[in-house]
């Protein structure tokens, strides 16, 4: 097996993870009362422990802020209590668990609005695409743009999210700025065409991700604040006409706020890494924190980025869907569980907690 750093420690902030792998978030669909995490949800965390760093599927700040059914929030009681639960088996099992904060902006459906209302955006116009709901894919809603008077809303839900997310235990938050939900929806251009301070200039739609990072790291502390962004991916049917002088100043920004780390897409989202031209060196230039690398990584292209320093940590999503053991698989270079599609989205315990760690496969196969 060829000599890798995957399996090395790595201090984040005041963190010490014992390996680079970190468990990239997962929307999983089985908040189904309340949207509160499920007692399942509890195991399937905790079966993860021994990841570096695991981080949640993404998690809604607000009604408002949710998208698809029986994803979990972070904004009732209820939903604060029912994380303790997961934190408390993560660490019981010796691991580290951040939660990613977020709103989905225009990729929701009115079933899922207060009042079965518009969906909100920067600009009044539709993503083309689907949303799951009702048990089915359906299209997503016609959204509203928001005033800018409700903008103020919109940061101080990703506040109070960040202070019910260290009540619930977390080590830390990541926001989630990435796949065209509602914070690079502001920052990219083709889905922002406002006329006031959140529109037009880079500096203008970089601002709401850069308020919301700078709220969020004065509640949590910096050194317990990460962020995902997706430079050019075109998920949620966003793109931008010229994205690196964009994601250069967002990260020069992020910078500046000493944020723990940026979590990079790179490329499209669980597609192709090499989809539009993008410079990564040039975020891992200028940010001095943690650069977490992630989209379609396997044991030799994380060997190989991170022995070129390009990278310090790397996020494995489908591969920790179906390897529970993700971490002890690789060291020992066995063989990983196929991952179900079919059971991503929603459902019980099948393809979500019942997946075999090593030592488990080898006993059913005696
Ligand atoms: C079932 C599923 C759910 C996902 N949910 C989220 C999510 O909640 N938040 C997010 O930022 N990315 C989400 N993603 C994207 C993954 O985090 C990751 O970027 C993508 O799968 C590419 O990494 P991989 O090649 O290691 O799977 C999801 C992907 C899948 C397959």
């Amino acid at each position: 097996m060829s000599k890798t750093k995957l399996f090395e420690p790595y201090k984040l902030g005041p963190i010490t993870l014992p390996n680079r792998l970190v468990m990239a978030p997962l929307t999983r669909n089985r908040a189904v009362a309340g949207m509160v995490p499920s007692p399942l949800a509890v195991e399937y965390y905790g079966q993860r422990a021994s990841a570096g760093l695991l981080i949640t599927e993404a998690s809604q700040v607000s009604q408002q802020g949710q998208g698809y059914q029986d994803t979990p929030g972070i904004y009732s009681k209820e939903q604060v209590a029912g994380w303790r639960k997961v934190t408390d088996r993560v660490h019981e099992r010796g691991g580290r668990i951040f939660i990613q904060t977020w709103h989905v902006g225009r990729v929701s459906h009115t079933s899922l609005q207060p009042n079965n209302g518009a969906p909100v955006a920067p600009s009044a116009m539709r993503a083309k695409g689907k949303t799951f709901v009702g048990g089915t894919f359906t299209d997503i809603s016609e959204p509203r743009a928001l005033t800018l008077e409700e903008i103020p809303g919109i940061i101080e839900s990703f506040k109070r999210g960040t202070a019910n997310a260290l009540e619930a235990g977390f080590d830390g938050v990541e926001i989630h700025g990435a796949n065209g939900y509602l914070l690079d929806q502001f920052a990219r251009d083709s889905s922002n065409k406002r006329t006031d301070a959140y529109g037009g200039s880079i500096e203008n739609r970089a601002k709401l991700m850069l308020e919301v990072a700078a709220v969020v790291a004065a509640e949590a502390g910096a050194e317990r604040t990460g962020i995902r962004i997706s430079p050019v991916t075109p998920a949620n049917d966003v793109s931008d006409s010229n994205p690196q002088p964009l994601f250069d100043y967002i990260v020069d920004r992020l910078n500046a706020l000493k944020l723990v780390y940026i979590h990079v897409i790179e490329g499209a989202t669980g597609g192709p890494r090499d989809i539009a031209p993008f410079d990564y060196g040039s975020l891992r230039k200028r940010f001095k924190g943690t650069y977490v690398a992630n989209n379609g990584y396997d044991f030799e292209l994380a060997t190989k980025v991170l022995a070129a320093d390009a990278a310090d940590l790397i996020a494995f999503g489908k591969p920790f869907i179906s390897n529970p053991d993700l971490v002890e698989r690789l060291k020992a270079g066995a063989p990983l569980n196929a991952f179900d599609k079919a059971t991503f989205y929603g459902g019980g315990a099948k393809g979500y907690t019942d997946y075999p760690a090593l030592g488990e496969a080898l006993d059913a196969a005696q």
